[in-house]
């Protein structure tokens, strides 16, 4: 049996988000705020996690689909009624359950298990993570007696102006043993402000009572921050993105404007990368050594070898090979593999592509659903021709061909090994290794005819 169980509310709607979207799928760092929180609770070593949703409960719970259970709560009574709909969930469980909320998306995995070990270590059946805030509004403040030991939580709504005044704030954050929990539940009541059964009454239940209650405080107040608005969905944001911002930098990645970087919290780049400012890096995106990534430049979802150059491209789910260049103006849709050396740039489109090694693609070229060998030259301008207003076709070119400028490849098509394609030339027909392909009208010049028209 598992010791440890973590609750994650993430019922409420999130009203001061002014959003169709649950407050918890709010994306911070490229991922859902509650994902953030079943992350660091499998950190610090829960077993068991039930997620208690509500409102939108269908997408939260897709969204965490196998990583969790999940308990209904059907009206938004207040956290202590959202806790009491995991108590089915959890009546075979007889060890410490961790209470979470889905909108604190800057928590560490570390405190968390701090906070356990903690309160493992004092024996208590109740311990509160606080913060001191240097605003503490909006918050439940947390009340100490003569001894400094913790008496009760007071909501702001329902706090006097001495208990206003405390800046130790409750972060939402406990730990509690399963039993005293429940007993606590079963006594609160919804006599406050707000209507609500409020989960931090059972901290002055329990104080009352005399049971040992314990209070660990967060060194960093940011990483407890609770988002309830778009003003601080954008501060953790911020806090997050210089957070991976620091980490790269001390694993040995140049970021020239850390202000105007945004990398995800999943994305991985090697040393010596250097990140040009105005550069978005998203997804599982993986980037490797001695890069040099921007400026202007987005990657979603990509692989990237050692010793690439992409400067103001967009790529997105492709695999670019060690040594590529790529850019300016280059867009890489979903399915293009670029193969070591190749060089790609100024206006040029691929899609569902693979390009070989050293092949080169230099200026305004649209290549789909095409099959590339390594060494070949595209001329300025080249287009594969590769969709008929009904199906998509494939194109093949082969090892060390020549497309000369300005040329369609009408797909299906094939390109021979070596073969060569004159410049201008629409080719609608198979060209055999080593021949020259021409598929235009023949030039011709009439002589003395700019004199007869005038
Ligand atoms: C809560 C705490 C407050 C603390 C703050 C920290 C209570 C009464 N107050 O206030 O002391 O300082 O968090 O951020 O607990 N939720 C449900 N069902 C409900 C109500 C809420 O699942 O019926 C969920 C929400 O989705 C959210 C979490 O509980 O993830 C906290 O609710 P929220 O309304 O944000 O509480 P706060 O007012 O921030
Ligand atoms: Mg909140």
């Amino acid at each position: 049996m598992a010791e440890l169980a973590a609750v994650i509310l993430a019922a409420g709607k999130g009203t001061r988000m002014k959003s169709a979207l649950p407050k918890v799928l709010h994306q911070v760092g490229g991922k859902p705020m509650v994902k953030h929180v079943v992350d660091a609770a499998n950190f610090a070593g829960a077993a068991k996690k039930i997620v208690v949703v509500g409102f939108g409960a269908e997408s939260v719970q897709t969204t965490l689909e196998g990583q969790t259970e999940f308990a209904v709560q059907t009206e938004q009574l207040g956290t202590g009624h959202a806790v009491m709909q995991a108590q089915p969930l959890l009546k075979d469980f007889s060890g410490t359950v961790m209470v979470l909320c889905g909108d604190t998306p800057l928590l560490s995995g570390e405190l968390l298990q701090k906070l356990y070990a903690e309160h493992k270590a004092a024996g208590a059946l109740a311990t509160v993570l606080t913060a001191h805030m240097p605003n503490p509004s909006g918050y439940g403040r947390v009340i100490r007696g003569t001894n400094g030991e913790v008496t009760k939580i007071v909501e702001e709504k329902d706090a006097s102006p001495v208990e206003l005044a405390v800046n130790e704030i409750n972060t939402g954050i406990y730990c509690f043993e399963r039993a005293a929990l429940f007993e606590a539940l079963a006594d609160i009541n919804c006599n406050n402000v707000q209507r609500e059964y409020y989960l931090t009454d059972v901290i002055g239940i329990l104080a009352e009572k005399k049971a040992k209650v314990w209070a660990v405080a967060a060194e960093d107040h940011d990483e407890t921050m609770g988002v309830n608005s778009r003003r601080q969905l954008a501060q953790a944001e911020k806090v997050l993105r210089m957070r991976k911002i620091n980490q790269l930098m001390d694993q040995g990645v140049t970021i020239m404007d850390p202000d105007s970087t945004f990398i995800d919290e999943e994305v991985t780049i090697g040393s010596d990368t250097i990140i040009y400012p105005f550069t978005w890096l998203e997804g599982q995106t993986v980037i490797g050594t001695g890069c040099e990534i921007g400026p202007n430049t987005r990657i979603q979802d990509t692989k990237i070898g050692n010793d690439a150059t992409l400067h103001f491209i967009y790529a997105h789910e492709c695999e670019i090979g060690d040594e590529v260049i790529a850019g300016p103006y280059v867009h890489l849709r979903p399915n293009t593999v670029l193969a070591r050396g190749v060089k790609i740039g100024n206006f040029v489109e691929v899609k569902n592509s693979t390009v070989g090694e050293k092949s080169k693609l230099p200026h305004l070229s649209y290549i789909g659903d095409t099959d590339m060998g390594a060494g070949i030259n595209i001329g300025c301008g080249t287009i594969t021709v590769n969709y008929d207003g009904k199906l998509k076709h494939r194109t093949t070119i082969e090892n060390g061909s020549f497309v000369g400028c300005n040329s369609n490849l009408v797909a299906p098509v094939s390109i021979g090994e070596g073969a060569y394609i004159a410049a201008g030339s629409t080719i609608t027909k198979d060209v055999p290794p080593a021949a020259l392909g021409v598929g235009r009208a023949r030039q011709i010049n009439i002589d003395g005819w700019v004199k007869r028209r005038s």
